[in-house]
């Protein structure tokens, strides 16, 4: 089982927007929903080597900026082509103010 890891604070974040933290030394994108919630996935889009973060925010998807791939941050699995390989998804947790990720480990991996 991965540690848990400190990343940002939430008030490093406003709703609506994404930021580029790191887990393990893998770029992760980090998000928070308009409904303020916390979601995180790996930062590389599965298409091509393209930052997440620098893309869109959709409820609780994110749109790559480069060919429009979406995937959702919940489960890191394709929303939209061209891409069709999934993403990592990170489990969140919030103590105070501080933001811990800790990578998702699939129940059949
Ligand atoms: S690089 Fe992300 S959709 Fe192509």
């Amino acid at each position: 089982m991965s540690e848990w890891t400190r990343v940002a604070s939430t008030s490093d974040l406003k709703p609506g927007r994404m930021m580029q933290v790191t887990v393990d030394d893998e770029p992760v994108c980090l998000a928070r929903t308009a409904d303020a919630e916390f979601l995180a996935t790996s930062d590389i889009c599965s298409h091509e080597y393209v930052l997440l973060h620098d893309g869109f925010l959709e409820g609780d998807e994110v749109e790559c900026p480069e060919h429009g791939s979406m995937f959702s941050m919940r489960t890191g699995e394709v929303k939209n082509l061209p891409a069709t390989q999934p993403v990592g998804v990170y489990d969140v947790k919030i103590e105070g103010e501080d933001i811990y990720l800790r990578p998702r480990e699939e129940a059949n991996a």
